[in-house]
């Protein structure tokens, strides 16, 4: 047996391909604990086949399915929960009425679990939805739950990745503990960088898709992401527009030719080279675009470990074999 190891014990929900749990487990050897997952899950199979291949665990499965009292007890419960239909929460009042939204499953845990610490993320579009009020809702249930809330719009960009992505944040602290947000500022890695050397010909697009693109825009000696939007406009810029799930298929190409590799793909989200890639490229395309942007989630996690005092006196202890 060896001496006490300070550990935070993490709950990640909606887990993905595990961009949380990246940020979560950075921040932790940063701070010297460890961050140990008791629980993940998600419901996708093609995720959970990724995570199993870097986690060394597998994901359980729909969250719906799974009791509170089934949950471990936890420090810190993560969830990058889908940006569902809201509607329902903003037009009606109170905690009950969230049910039958996947919010409502991150709020059933936490009533019964009582995490030290709360830290969601979803689309920015969340913050206008409903007039508002989707969001007001959410921070109330948890509010609710003897929880303070934050809330913050913070963008990939600003954290030293070349993709634009603008995702809200959520940190809920109970006891409340004074909480600072991440001020960004880091210089933007040149795309150049993340790019491949050498890239196999299924990435490039058709002789008609890049004859089109070419019509439009020259290329720069600088690499470039081209930016096709849903009225066919096309822009390149030295960033990637954000990376989405169900986008086309030529929805962005490097220098107008040819789609990012899957590699490139985790790069733009701040996944360690490390990642074992072992779904296709169409799945990971998915994966990546339902992702969050690392560098960011540990940004928010810095803050978060910070106020709650782990890596310091408030760290939970525990016996580690070895
Ligand atoms: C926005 S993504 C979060 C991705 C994650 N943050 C990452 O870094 O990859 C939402 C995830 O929720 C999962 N999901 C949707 N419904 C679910 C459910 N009922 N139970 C568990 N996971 C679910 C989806 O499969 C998807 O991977």
């Amino acid at each position: 047996m060896k001496a006490c190891a300070a550990t935070v014990r993490v709950v990640d929900l909606f887990c993905g391909i595990g961009g949380f749990r990246y940020a979560a487990e950075s921040v932790a050897t940063a701070a010297g604990v460890r961050a140990r997952c008791v629980l993940s899950s998600d419901i996708d199979a093609d995720c959970r086949k990724a995570y199993e291949a870097n986690f060394g665990e597998t994901p359980t499965g729909d969250i719906c399915a799974i009791p509170a009292a089934a949950v471990p007890a936890h420090d810190l419960l993560l969830a990058g929960f889908p940006c569902q239909p809201f509607s329902i929460i903003g037009r009606r009042q109170g905690f009950e009425d969230a049910r039958g939204t996947l919010f409502f499953e991150i709020a059933r845990i936490a009533q019964a679990k009582r995490p030290r610490a709360i830290v969601l993320e979803n689309v920015k579009l969340l913050v206008g939805r409903d007039r508002g009020r989707t969001l007001t809702r959410i921070l109330d249930v948890l509010r609710d739950l003897g929880y303070r809330v934050e809330w913050r719009v913070l963008n990939a960009l600003d954290f030293g990745l070349p993709q634009k992505r603008e995702r809200v944040f959520i940190v809920g602290l109970r006891p409340a503990a004074d909480f600072e947000w991440p001020s960004g500022g880091i210089p933007m890695t040149p795309l150049r960088a993340l790019l491949e050397k050498r890239v196999a010909r299924e990435h490039f697009a058709s002789d008609y898709i890049r004859a089109r693109r070419l019509a439009r825009l020259t290329p720069t000696k600088e690499p470039t992401i081209w930016h096709e939007n849903k009225a066919g406009h096309v822009s390149a810029h030295p960033f990637a527009c954000a990376l989405r799930a169900n986008a086309s298929y030529n929805y962005l190409l490097v220098n107008g030719e040819r789609r990012p590799t899957p590699r490139e793909l985790l790069r733009l989200q701040g996944f360690p080279d490390r990642f074992r890639i072992v779904c296709t490229p169409a799945q990971t395309r998915k994966q990546t675009g339902n992702s969050l942007p690392v560098p960011v989630a540990a940004a928010v996690l810095s803050g978060v470990f910070q106020a709650c005092g782990w890596g310091g006196r408030g760290a939970k202890t525990e016996k580690t074999e070895g």
